[in-house]
């Protein structure tokens, strides 16, 4: 989502698929991730596909959810033409942006979109995120009404000072109160934390992941703070006004909250993901990394079908134009490679709890076996496992995820 759009080649006009996204189909699960391209602010350090009211250059946000239901009916028109079986959506992700930025009413008419069209298997995840100051326990009820069945809240920082260096402006307290309603009503919760926000010390940082514990939500993730080229976070850090994150005071935060997750029941099962229990891990990421078939709705939005990769165009006015003439908002497509495929799975499938196998590994660098015994004396990988076959990481491979990811890469 972030940056510009990939090259590609162009995608048709009526969005049709070519035959390769239906072979193996009935063997994988679909899913569906509907992209909110509205803030009220813009945070410094984050370059996601969103957009404040002065920058919608025309498009209104009233208007948007009638464009994204074109959408979900174009779409399943185009999987009914590719041939590719019924399936029910697995899970549902609405995501941003700030979703409830809308109203609530909008966010269940565009899921009812999607239940017309696709239906929603039973049990299915049903996920939106949240802002905490968008929330309240009316919003959240009518969310639950229409089917969500979990929330994901941007607390990002218990420290308001740190909140402040990220240029959130929502109130600390709201996350706590936001999580409890949601609670209340028996939806599943998740929170978003990010460490490494210039200034922030490890005993802030402990502040939060202890506020973020103690609000007893079923998955947290914690990201390390990337400062993305374009930013007004990385300008500032260009300028000197701001200090770059510290590499090593980041390991130390990891492995921080990683130590203070697990005390409290929550463990991991990937890099920047902690659940309580298998079954709060986010089904929805899960999908990703399982390369599973999912449909993005919205501008700027990826999908992915068996190895066919696609994107809409980027700006909510030009992808309103296309939806509003009759056309597909692909803006480009790709089909990927086996050895690209491959290279992908490595790449995400390092990070899960349940490991990578030898054999991707393997087939993808010849020095694969000699890496990997490096790994062990390391102690970046969990030895037994390695030599039964899987590439299970460490708490400290796991800080040096991206490493052993490059190395295994570059053959
Ligand atoms: C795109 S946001 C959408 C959620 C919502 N708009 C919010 O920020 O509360 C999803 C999550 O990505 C993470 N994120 C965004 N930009 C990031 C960055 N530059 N570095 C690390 N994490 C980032 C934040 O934790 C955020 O909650
Ligand atoms: S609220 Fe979320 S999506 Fe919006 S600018 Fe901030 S981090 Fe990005």
């Amino acid at each position: 989502m972030a940056g510009p759009l990939p090259i590609g080649d162009p995608a048709p006009a009526d969005g049709s698929l070519p035959g390769q996204s239906a072979i193996g189909a009935s063997e994988r699960t679909l899913h569906a991730y509907v992209h909110i391209p509205f803030c009220k602010v813009r945070c410094g350090y984050c370059d996601f596909n969103t957009y404040t009211a002065s920058e919608l250059e025309g498009a209104k946000q009233s208007a948007y959810t009638d464009v994204l239901i074109a959408e979900i009916k174009l779409s399943a028109q185009v999987i009914a033409d590719a041939g590719l079986p019924k399936r029910k959506l697995s899970t549902v992700f609405f995501g941003g942006g700030t979703p409830t930025l809308l109203p609530a009413s909008d966010l269940v008419k565009i899921l009812a979109a999607l239940r017309d069209a696709f239906e929603i298997a039973p049990g299915a995840e049903v996920t939106t995120e949240a802002n905490p100051d968008t929330v309240n326990a009316e919003y959240l009820r009518e969310l639950c009404d229409g089917g969500f069945n979990r929330v994901s809240f941007g607390m990002q920082s218990a420290v308001p000072l740190v909140l402040a260096t990220l240029e959130r402006t929502h109130n600390p307290a709201n996350v706590a109160v936001g999580v409890a309603a949601a609670k209340e009503l028996g939806l599943r919760t998740s929170v978003d934390l990010i460490y490494g926000a210039p200034g922030e010390t490890l005993d802030e940082w402990r502040q939060s992941v202890i506020a973020a514990i103690e609000m007893q939500p079923d998955h947290i993730s914690a990201y390390a703070l990337i400062v993305e080229d374009g930013t007004k976070l990385a300008r500032q850090i260009k300028s000197g006004l701001l200090e770059e994150p510290d590499e090593d005071l980041q390991a130390d935060k990891y492995e921080l909250a990683d130590l203070l997750f697990a005390e409290a029941g929550f463990d991991w099962y990937e890099v920047s993901n902690w659940s309580r229990g298998e079954q709060n891990a986010s089904a929805h990421n899960i999908s990703y990394w399982a390369s599973q078939d999912w449909w993005g709705y919205g501008p700027g939005a990826h999908s992915h079908f068996g190895g066919v990769r696609w994107w809409n165009v980027k700006h909510p006015t030009a992808y309103a134009s296309k939806l509003a003439d009759g056309n597909s908002p692909a803006a480009g497509r790709e089909t990927l490679s086996h050895r690209t495929r491959l290279e992908e799975r490595i790449l995400l499938e390092i990070r899960i709890r349940e490991g990578l196998e030898v054999d991707l590994a393997k087939q993808v660098n010849a020095e694969a076996s000699k890496l990997i015994a490096g790994f062990i004396a390391d102690e970046l990988v969990d030895a037994k496992a390695a030599i039964g076959g899987v590439l299970k990481l460490t708490l400290k491979g796991r800080l040096l995820a991206d490493s052993l990811v490059r190395q295994l890469l570059a053959d």
